[in-house]
C-alpha cells in the first residue's frame, strides 16, 4: 500500500478525516507523541491498527476525544474526580482508564471492562477528531516494541507502506506519552507517568497509589495493571545502561570506561567518547521532548552499547526515567 503524506491545511484534514470514516488507518501528531489513529467504533479497522503495528492482541488502545459528551457516551459510573481531572487537565496528556459502556468495540479494551479516554489539546489531533466525528483509538505510531515517534519522519521509518496516510506535522511538544489513571470510585492509580504529573495528580488524589512495575521489572507471567507494562517497549537495539549519579561521576565513570554516553548538555564537554545529548539538567521537559529521537538515532548510527545519565525521578523526570528503564532492559548502575 502507498502511504499518503498529507499536510496540515484544511483539504488535507478532510482527506484524514475522510480516510478514518471509511475505515482506514492515519497516524497523526499529538502533543505528546503521535498516533495511528482508527475509528474506534470498526473492528475492521481497530485490527489495521494491530498488524500495522504488530501489537500484540491483549495490549488494550487510547480512546481519543474531543467533547465531555463522547466520553459519557463511552464510559459509564465516571467518579466525581475523573471530571474534576477532565476540567483541570483536558485537553491534555493526561489517560483515564474508566468503566466501559460497551460503545467502542471490545477490541479497543482487549476484553477488559475498562477503557482508556483522553482528549489531546494538540490542535491538528482535535481537528481530526472532530472532522471525522469519531472516537479515536490511537496508539503510539511506532512498530511495536520501538521508541514511540516523535515526528512524522519516526513513523514512516516504521509504517511506510504499512498504513493509509500520516499527517507531515511538528515535532511533538512533550515527547513522551501521557499519563495514564485508572479511576474508581475508590480513588486513582498511577499506571504509566506523563507530563502531567504524579506531583499535579496529588492535588486532586493526595493517596493516588503508584503501580510497582513504573519503577520495576513485573515479574514473568505476572499480572499487571496496564497490560502495555508487561512488553518490552521503547528498546533500542543500543545495549544501554541507567546510570544514576551526580554529573561528575557519571562523567568520571564514561570516562574510565571510554564508552559512548547519553548525557545532559551541560556534561557532553566532559566527556572524551561520543556523546549523545538528550536536554538539560534540571529540565525535565527538556529531556522528554528529546528522548526518542536520541534512542532512534543510537540505533541508526549502529551504536552497540552506550551509558545513560538517568533523570531525578521527579515532574516529568518520572516519565522519562520509566521509559529509560525500559529501553535500558532494567540494567540499572548506581554510582
Ligand atoms: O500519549 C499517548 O497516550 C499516545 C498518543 C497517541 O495519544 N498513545 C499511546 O498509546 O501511548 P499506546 O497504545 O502506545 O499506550 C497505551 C497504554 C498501554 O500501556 C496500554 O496497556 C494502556 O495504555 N491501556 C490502554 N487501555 C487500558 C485499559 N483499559 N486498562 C489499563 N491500561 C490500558
Ligand atoms: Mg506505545
Amino acid at each position: 500500500m502507498e502511504t499518503k503524506r498529507l499536510n496540515l491545511d484544511e483539504e488535507s484534514l478532510n482527506c484524514a478525516a475522510d480516510i478514518l470514516k471509511g475505515g482506514g488507518i492515519v497516524a497523526i501528531p499529538t502533543e505528546t507523541v503521535y498516533g495511528l489513529a482508527a475509528s474506534a467504533l470498526d473492528k475492521e479497522a481497530l485490527s489495521k491498527v494491530f498488524a500495522a503495528k504488530g501489537r500484540p492482541q491483549d495490549n488494550p488502545l487510547i480512546v481519543h476525544i474531543d467533547s465531555l459528551e463522547m466520553l459519557k457516551k463511552i464510559a459509564v459510573n465516571i467518579p466525581e474526580k475523573a471530571f474534576l481531572c477532565a476540567e483541570k487537565f483536558w485537553p491534555g496528556p493526561l489517560t483515564m482508564v474508566l468503566e466501559s459502556s460497551g460503545f467502542v468495540c471490545s477490541e479497543v479494551s482487549a476484553g477488559l471492562s475498562t477503557v482508556a479516554v483522553r482528549m489531546p489539546s494538540d490542535s491538528v489531533a482535535r481537528a481530526v477528531i472532530e472532522k471525522s466525528g469519531l472516537p479515536l483509538a490511537a496508539p503510539s505510531a511506532n512498530a511495536s516494541g520501538s521508541p514511540s515517534p516523535t515526528s512524522p519522519f519516526h513513523v514512516l521509518d516504521d509504517l511506510d507502506g504499512k498504513i493509509d496516510a500520516v499527517i507531515m506535522g511538528e515535532n511533538c511538544r512533550v515527547g513522551v506519552e501521557s499519563t495514564v489513571i485508572s479511576v474508581t470510585k475508590d480513588g486513582a492509580r498511577l499506571l504509566r507517568p506523563g507530563a502531567v504529573t504524579l506531583e499535579m495528580l496529588k492535588e486532586i488524589f493526595p493517596d493516588i497509589a503508584v503501580d510497582k512495575a513504573i519503577l520495576s521489572q513485573p515479574e514473568k507471567d505476572e499480572k499487571v495493571a496496564s497490560p502495555g507494562m508487561k512488553y518490552k517497549h521503547y528498546a533500542p537495539k543500543t545495549a544501554l545502561y541507567l546510570v544514576n549519579s551526580s554529573s561528575k561521576a557519571f562523567c568520571e565513570f564514561v570516562n574510565k570506561e571510554n564508552a559512548v554516553a547519553v548525557c545532559f548538555k551541560e556534561e557532553a564537554k566532559n566527556i572524551k567518547g561520543k556523546t549523545y545529548v538528550y536536554g538539560e539538567e534540571e529540565n525535565e521537559e527538556a529531556m522528554a521532548q528529546s528522548l526518542f529521537a536520541v534512542l532512534r538515532t543510537l540505533d541508526k548510527e549502529n551504536i552497540e552499547k552506550a551509558y545513560v545519565h538517568a533523570p531525578k525521578k521527579q515532574g516529568v523526570g518520572l516519565a522519562v526515567y520509566n521509559r529509560l528503564i525500559r529501553a535500558c532492559a532494567f540494567r540499572v548502575i548506581d554510582l
